[in-house]
């Protein structure tokens, strides 16, 4: 780390997480999250009107404690970045107003970028700068895409969309498959802690999009509802017939077909592309299966895989901070300061102009 990097300040407010984290050009200072998800789990699912109060609330705590971790004060900071898409849109206005509050009173530059493309980028913070051209399998509870990037600040197409989910994102199948299962909100972490108790090869769930001729028109893109409902037949089946449900062999080849899929087709588009690096970013990246069987099969093939820690796949601040430091350090001019929030900004627009 040298001092000319440029020192970010960056802030996430498109979901339930309030981040907002500090870095020095790919270092990370400081990651302060505070979230509400206990006050929505008692409904299952993210209530935007419950997440824009707590962000409003958690704002000012939150920058100030990632100012005291990493020990420097507002006035250091070179510039601040904050998600300004997609996500839900009263959550993003709360973060985008506070970002543009903090660029006005400090008089620094403001950067509106993609949480989709954040979620790549925070990868730098822990393996240092990202190879481009990778391939990036992003999965998480909105999400579900292959990228090929070229250049993760977006400029001349360098976030190129390859495929995506026709239907469920990733998190959501494993959201509402843990619901049917009686495990808690949000269900990812769940099925995988139980899953591990499990057999991965007790139930052949079927695998979405693979078929010889679904292949012809979707080799790269996603579908997880059919998977879903696959399951919720297989356990209305054994309480109709008064059996007893095992959780942990369903969570189990449940999270094995959901895994052995995006594996499958993000190692394809790689090596379609003659792509080596593959990167995996967003809360589902936090899967211990996934990570286990990426790391497998690119192996086998020359691929290399970067995946970030589980706490850095999770939303927070410091993606955000760590793509608006490439957006200083490659000189991309800021954004205005009547940017919008946009609650269905593409992946293609990294940065908002
Ligand atoms: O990226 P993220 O924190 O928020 C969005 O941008 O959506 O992703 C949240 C999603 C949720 O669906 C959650 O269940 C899932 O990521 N998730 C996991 C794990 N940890 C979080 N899914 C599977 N295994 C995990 N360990
Ligand atoms: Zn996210």
């Amino acid at each position: 780390m040298t001092r000319d990097e440029p020192l970010v300040l960056g802030i996430e407010t498109s979901c339930d997480e309030t981040g907002v984290g500090i870095v020095r050009g790919t270092t990370l200072l400081a990651d302060a999250v505070a979230s509400s998800v206990e006050e929505h789990a008692r409904f299952g699912g993210v209530v935007p009107e419950v997440a824009s109060r707590a962000h409003l609330e958690a704002m000012v705590p939150t920058i100030q404690r990632a100012c005291d971790t990493a020990g420097v004060a507002l006035a250091d900071v070179d510039a601040i970045a904050v998600t300004h898409g997609p996500g839900l849109a009263g959550a993003l206005l709360v973060g985008v107003a506070s970002a543009k509050a903090l660029a006005l009173s400090l008089g620094k530059p403001i950067y509106g970028v993609n949480h989709l493309a954040a979620h790549v980028a925070v990868d730098q913070l822990e393996h240092g700068p990202l190879p481009e051209p990778c391939l990036a399998l992003l999965v998480s509870g909105g999400h579900s895409s292959l990228l090929r990037v070229t250049d993760i600040t977006g400029h001349a197409g360098g976030v190129a969309p390859m495929g995506a989910t026709i239907d469920d994102a990733a998190g959501e199948a494993f959201d509402k498959v843990a619901r049917l299962l009686g495990l808690p909100f949000p269900g990812g972490p769940h099925i995988d802690r139980v899953a591990r108790e499990g057999d991965k090869i007790a139930i052949d769930f079927p695998r979405g999009l693979t078929g010889r001729r679904d292949l012809e028109r979707h080799r790269f893109d996603f579908s997880f509802s059919g998977l879903k409902t696959a399951v919720a037949r297989w356990v209305e089946a054994r309480e109709r017939a008064g059996e007893p449900v095992p959780v942990a062999d369903v969570a189990a080849s449940f999270q094995e077909a959901v895994c052995d899929v995006l594996v499958r087709k993000a190692l394809d588009a790689a090596s379609a592309e003659g792509i080596e690096d593959l990167m995996i970013g967003g809360g589902v990246a936090a899967n211990s299966r996934l990570r286990a069987l990426a790391e497998e099969r690119a192996g086998k093939l020359g691929i290399r895989v970067r995946v970030p820690r589980p706490g850095l796949c999770t939303d927070n601040g410091a993606m955000v901070a760590a793509l608006g430091a490439t957006m200083v350090a490659r000189g991309r001019a800021p954004s205005p300061l009547d940017l919008p929030a946009d609650s269905s900004l593409p992946v293609t627009e990294v940065l908002a102009g």
